[in-house]
Parts: C-alpha cells; structure tokens; sequence
C-alpha cells in the first residue's frame, strides 16, 4: 500500500474541488531554501553535529539539556538565526496560492524559519506548532524577554538571562520536553472540518505533530508530497503520495492547476543570489 504513488493530474484534479485544506509542513519544506532539515542522512542537522559534542544529536533541542549546557544551541542559533538569508520558496508560495484561491483552511509548520509569513500567509491561518524565533522567554519564571536582546546574546557568543531571577532565556522555540503552544489545540477542530489534508517536507518522525495527519477522519483525501513514503500515508483508500523532489512535484501540481503564471510571479518577488527560482530548475 506503501506505493500508491498517483499522477499529478489525478492529484490536481482532487485538489481542485477541495474548499478548506488543511496544510502540515516540516523541514523538508525549507531546503530548497538553503536550510537543511534534520533528519536526511548527511546534509540533516542531525548527522552535522559533531562539533558540539553532544551526547546524542536531538540533546541539542532537549530542554533538560539546555538547562545544563545552553552553549550548543545558543552556537547553533547564531547559524541559523532567520533573517535576511533566507527567502520562501515554490513550496511556500504553492500555499500562498491555495490562501488566494480561498481553499486553505490552516497551515500548520513544524518549522522555526518563518519563511510562511515572509511568503504572506497571514498569521491567523499558520499554526507554529514548534514556535518561532519572534519571541522569547526565561525557562525558569516564564516571563518573557525581548527577542532583539536575545539575538544580541546569541550572535555575541554570551548567555541571555532573565532580568528578573537571572534564569536562562531562549527564543520561545518548542524544546524537547516543552509543552506545544496552546493554539496547536486548534487542530482538534480543523481535522473536523477540513475536507483535504496536504502533508508535505516532515519525516513524521515527532509528535504530537504527526498526530493531525491521523486525526483527520477516514473519507478526507490525504495527500503526501516528500520524497519519501512517511507516515500512514498510502494506508487509506483516499490517500495519495507524491515522491520525490517536492519544488518539482509542487511546480507540476501548480501547472497541472494552472496557477504556474501566479507561481512564477511571486517566486520573483522573492528571487535574489542563491534563490532557487521554478525557471532554474
Ligand atoms: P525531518 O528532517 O525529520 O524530515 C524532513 C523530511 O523532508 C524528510 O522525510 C525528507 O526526506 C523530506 N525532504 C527534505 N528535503 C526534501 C526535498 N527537497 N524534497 C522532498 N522531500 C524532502 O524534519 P521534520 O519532519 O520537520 O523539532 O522534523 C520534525 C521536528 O524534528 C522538527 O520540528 C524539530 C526536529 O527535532 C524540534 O526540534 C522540537
């Protein structure tokens, strides 16, 4: 069942006449960014974490860990901290798109880039199930900090604590071990009321995330674009799998829904050095 791997003009010809999808992304979504994922052997985070000599590669979003040694993550954040270097890419403006024709009920990220709303989905539709970068927080009082400071921290190589009983603060990022924000709840009524699900770029590999692509009832088309088969996706009758390189499934799908012209158009918006625009490809 693993296989059932359907021709892009059937997807697109589901997908047409959905009217509220919901949308779950992971890593996966950000390559094409420039952004590794975590867990694609070699270029995952996972596999390039050597010199920080952890004890195992997720300690370094494990909040237990953090509280011991915060260095790690904070030398990572410094790399990684979103900002200007990274732009969205087709697979966020294939959202983008699903947003303007009015069919995207939600868009649930597991990602921290905030590569969405640079893409312009409206915070309203997104669901940060692992948080974001945009705020921060003290992991003993809760109380929280300002994020410039923190970034000042960070890219100086110093430890941010909090003003108020000097705990050690972190961008507000879901750590291992950490409760998920309360809006990530919202899904207990989105699965109710969607009637397609789009599963692109996530290994499936963490929960509770992985949990809405169950939760959507059986009878809800269920389809997966990522380069590999992940989840229970082709255990359903109405799932359907695309595999392999997601911009080029997604530009395929958006030329098959003729939004290709719309596609372009945004991509260019976002198009600078490094860039990696539908035309290049
Ligand atoms: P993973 O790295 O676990 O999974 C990324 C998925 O995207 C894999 O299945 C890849 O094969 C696929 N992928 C990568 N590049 C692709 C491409 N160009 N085309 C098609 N598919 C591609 O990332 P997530 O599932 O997002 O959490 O990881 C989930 C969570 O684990 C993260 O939010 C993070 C991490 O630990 C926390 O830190 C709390």
């Amino acid at each position: 069942m693993k296989n059932k791997v359907h021709k892009v003009e059937d997807v697109a010809r589901g997908l047409k006449h959905a009217q509220r999808v919901l949308v779950m992304i992971g890593a996966g979504v950000s390559t094409a960014s420039g952004i590794p994922d975590f867990r694609t052997p070699g270029s995952g985070i996972y596999d390039n974490l050597q010199k920080y000599d952890l004890p195992y590669p997720e300690a370094i979003f494990d909040i237990n860990y953090f509280r011991e040694k915060p260095e790690p993550f904070l030398a990572w954040a410094k790399e990684f901290f979103p900002g200007v270097n990274y732009k969205p890419n087709a697979v966020h403006y294939f959202v983008r798109l699903l947003l303007e024709n009015k069919q995207l009920q939600r868009l649930y990220t597991q990602n921290i880039d905030g590569l969405e709303v640079m893409a312009g989905i409206p915070e309203d539709k997104i669901v940060a199930a692992h948080g974001t970068f945009t705020e921060a927080a003290c992991i003993r009082c809760r109380g929280s900090a300002p994020i410039y400071e923190v970034k000042e921290h960070i890219m100086e190589g110093t430890i941010p604590r909090c003003a108020t009983c000097d705990g050690l603060v972190k961008p507000t990022i879901v750590f291992f071990g950490e409760n998920l924000p309360e809006r990530f709840f919202l899904y207990e009524s989105d699965v109710r009321a969607c009637d397609y699900l789009i599963c692109m770029g996530t290994s499936l590999e963490v929960w509770p995330f992985a949990g809405i692509a169950e939760f959507v009832p059986e009878g809800i088309p269920r389809l997966l674009i990522n380069m590999t088969a992940v989840g229970s996706f082709g255990s359903r009758k109405d799932d359907s799998l695309l595999l392999g390189d997601l911009v080029e499934n997604v530009t395929a799908l958006v030329e098959c829904l003729q939004w290709k012209d719309s596609l372009v158009k945004l991509c260019e918006t976002a198009c600078d050095d490094g860039f990696v625009s539908i035309e290049s490809r």
